[in-house]
């Protein structure tokens, strides 16, 4: 047993998407979550800044006594996860590995689709992981610099949202069976992107996937939290507004939660 609080971090709201699904797999567990708002998108900036800017959220949450901490941005996993978790004492998680293990396990034609931010996309991560699991596999890669900016200022439904996610994805429709969401924002604009897509095309949320990951962890160190050791008391940190911070994710998680404002 262990009853201190896992740590998330984003650029800004994505991690939502993560938090959410460990909410829904993992209810008893307690979240400390830094999303760096004030300075997303990272996807468009060069990866020494992603890394500084990821230490500086890791250290954070390191203040919070987490006792894991789950990187739950693509774009923070491409540029970083690997040297996190060696120098890391306590389990580091990473989007990536599991998006490209349910994406293999869900196609039939062995056309995967990956949508992500310009450094994930540059990075070629996705199709490395997945053809080093299963060479046979094509993948075919997209950056829609577009889409994390107006999740980020809540614009979800609205129909230049529509517009630009229809455009932004006709190069991969038709051409995949499945497509992952190589961005943690990604899912909350999924209906649109379905859409999109066309009902017949499988979608993989990362972030989500990964919580299984959070889980087999638990167990495999026998860190869970005690389930009879009420209350939960989950920490939302957010670097621009709180109050827009809180918009986002109360609707998205539909709870209720304090959020604070927090200069790194
Ligand atoms: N949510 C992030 C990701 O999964 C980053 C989006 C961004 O800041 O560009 O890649």
């Amino acid at each position: 047993m262990d009853n201190r609080p896992i740590g998330f971090l984003d650029s800004g709201v994505g991690g939502l998407t993560v938090v959410r699904e460990l909410m829904r797999q993992l209810p008893h567990e307690e979240v400390v979550y830094i999303g760096d708002s004030a300075r997303a998108p990272y996807g468009p900036r060069p990866a020494e800044q992603i890394r500084a800017y990821t230490w500086q959220l890791v250290n954070f949450l390191l203040t919070k006594d987490v006792k894991m901490i789950v990187i739950a941005c693509n774009t923070a996993t491409a540029v970083v996860w690997e040297e996190i978790k060696e120098k890391l004492e306590i389990p580091v998680l990473g989007v990536i590995l599991p998006g490209a293990a349910a994406a293999i396990k869900s196609t039939t034609t062995g056309k995967i689709g990956v949508i992500g931010t310009p450094m994930t996309v540059q990075s070629d991560i996705y199709r490395k992981k997945i053809q080093a699991l299963s060479p046979e596999m094509n993948v075919q890669s997209l950056a829609c610099p577009k889409f994390t900016p107006l999740v980020e200022s809540n614009q979800l439904t609205s129909s230049i949202t529509k517009k630009v996610i229809y455009k932004s994805l006709q190069p991969l429709v038709g051409r995949v069976d499945t497509l992952v969401l190589g961005c943690t924002h990604y899912p909350l604009l999924k209906p649109i992107i379905q859409n999109a897509m066309g009902k017949d095309v499988k979608l993989i949320d990362s972030g989500a996937e990964c919580v299984r990951d959070v889980s087999v962890l638990l167990n495999y160190f026998e860190i869970n939290r005690n389930r009879d050791k009420q209350e939960l008391k989950h920490q939302f940190y957010t670097t621009a507004s709180a109050k827009s911070f809180a918009d986002i994710a109360e609707t998205w998680l539909n709870y209720s939660i304090h959020v604070e404002h927090m200069t790194l």
